[in-house]
């Protein structure tokens, strides 16, 4: 079954809004997120016609490149993106520039003010400005202070600050950043992004919840009996090791894109569409949400690591064998972990969230699961019970939603089997979906802040895990990482953590 458009228009489904004219500052230039997903959105969004005419983009890192260094570097690097369509490439890249920059030196900050001064006098882009920190958390603090400092953050409707992830490494380091970054200009200047919220079918799950009056009201503890929330990836972790070895699943993915996921799908309804809004529920939600077991982490979360796998002809290494990680690693390539939240829709309804590199498959979803019917008058085609409604909210990939149910089987007995209702964004609209960055860069330069996380939702966020990070700190032994053969779905003990509840992972 197949969910079609009501009115499949093929043209005119997109609303855009105008950006205005400004130059977007990266610094962190000659880093991987500049030419692997800033550059390439920013071309996305000149292609489809939604930069103006007076834009630029100001590369900025500590390597002496020129303007025409950073222009091959990108070109290089986008390449069979470009190969479609040079003639845009060609006036996109005139408005690439470069300027040798460290954060860290004030001289190189004035040199900074100076050619963004020339760039809006070459190009038009009124002092507008988003600089965009691409660069090692160490320096999110330190960098926004030399902003500041250097003037380029005074006037608040003219420049703004988006800042990478993570945004801290635990509730204390979140809480002090977020002091610095308010000491440097007002909250609604400063963008942290969490590039799950720019993918559509993230912003979906508020469009499924708010805009169909079937599932609000059965969407709590009265009709749902469990949530899995699940980000799978198959690549393992490729030429990150420096940075991921001191941050792990837990803060690479659960603190941060899984999190989102979570309180999207458990916020209460807010009042509008509007930036405050949202956060605030946002935030509520996280606020009420625990661990199943504080006390005792280790009873309701499991940490795992890939160990190396694959086929003959085509090996996996494990993770410890990868470039640059240390041989005796306990960094967690994979954590499952079961939440909580407190509050009268939820009380009760458990949340099972996990995450790993190196799974069979790439699959991000959220899984509500209804409960039962409370009489059986069928048997199942499979014999035992019927299986309980599911509404399978898929982010990636083949991006939709699949609602299961139970029909009557033919045949002259009365047997039910599930089948599965499907809607493909692919299918209906036609059209692929952008890429997360294409969003949140647009909204970034747009000025809205409603995708981009608050300070409260990033430190709810942190002290939800608080009692995990504290425990793998102080007491690792307590929370052993288990290996896991490359491309299984990770160690036996995350699937005991839910046949402890009589359940399973869903497996696609
Ligand atoms: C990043 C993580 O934020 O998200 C990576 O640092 C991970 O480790 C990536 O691979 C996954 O993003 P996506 O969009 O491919 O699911």
């Amino acid at each position: 079954m197949t969910a079609t458009l009501t009115n499949p228009l093929r043209v005119g489904l997109r609303q855009e809004r105008v950006i205005s004219p400004q130059c977007l500052v990266i610094f962190g230039a000659s880093g991987d997120l500049t030419h692997r997903k800033l550059i390439p959105a920013l071309f996305d969004l000149f292609r489809q016609r939604r930069l103006p005419s007076e834009f630029a983009v100001l590369g900025c890192a500590r390597r002496p490149w020129s303007d025409d260094e950073f222009r091959q570097k990108m070109e290089a690097a986008l390449a069979s993106k470009i190969a479609d369509d040079p003639e845009s490439w060609k006036t996109f890249s005139a408005g690439l520039f470069y300027e040798p920059v460290d954060l860290q030196k004030s001289d190189d900050l004035v040199r900074l003010g100076k050619r963004l001064e020339q760039i809006d006098r070459q190009r038009a882009t009124r002092s507008n400005r988003t600089f965009y920190l691409s660069v090692s958390p160490a320096f999110y603090g330190s960098g926004c202070r030399a902003l500041a400092a250097a003037g380029l953050l005074a006037d608040p409707k003219r420049s703004r600050v988006v800042i990478e992830k993570p945004f801290g490494r635990d509730y204390a380091s979140a809480q002090e950043l977020n002091r610095v970054v308010k000491s440097c200009g007002q909250e609604n200047q400063i963008f942290r992004i969490d590039h799950y919220l720019g993918k559509e079918t993230v912003q979906n799950i508020l469009v499924m919840r708010f805009a169909n009056t079937i599932f609000e009201p059965i969407w709590n503890r009265n009709y749902i009996d469990n949530v899995q929330i699940t980000a799978a990836e198959t690549v393992g972790v490729e030429e990150r090791a420096g940075y991921y070895e001191t941050s792990g699943a837990l803060r690479d993915m659960v603190q941060n894109h899984l999190t989102q996921m979570l309180a999207l799908t458990a916020m209460e309804t807010p009042g509008r569409y509007d930036p405050e809004a949202i956060r605030n529920e946002k935030a509520k939600v996280l606020q009420a949400a625990r661990l199943a077991d504080e006390a005792e982490p280790w009873n309701c979360c499991v940490r795992g690591q890939y160990g190396p796998g694959g086929t003959s002809s085509d090996p996996l290494a494990g993770y410890r064998q990868e470039p640059n990680v240390d041989p005796n690693s306990t960094t967690e390539t994979y954590v499952a972990m079961k939440l909580f939240i407190d509050n009268w829709r939820w009380q009760g309804v458990p949340f099972y969230v996990r995450t790993g590199k190196r799974m069979p498959k790439r699959m991000s979803e959220v899984v509500l699961t209804f409960k039962e019917a409370p009489v059986h008058l069928f048997d199942s085609s499979g014999g035992g019970a019927p299986g309980a409604n599911q509404l399978i909210l898929r982010i990636q990939p083949n991006e939709g939603a699949d609602f299961r149910f139970e029909v009557k089987a033919p045949g002259s007995g009365m047997r039910s089997r599930p089948v599965d209702m499907d809607f493909s964004y692919d299918e209906s609209f036609g059209e692929p979906s952008d890429e997360g960055y294409v969003r949140l860069l647009a909204d970034a330069m747009l000025g809205d802040p409603t995708l981009f996380t608050r300070s409260d939702e990033v430190e709810a966020a942190w002290r939800l895990y608080t009692p995990l990070v504290e425990l793998i700190e102080q007491q690792p032994w307590q929370l052993p990482v288990y290996p896991y053969e490359a491309s299984t779905w990770g160690p036996a003990a995350s699937d005991s953590l839910l046949a402890r509840d009589g359940l399973l992972w869903r497996r696609p």
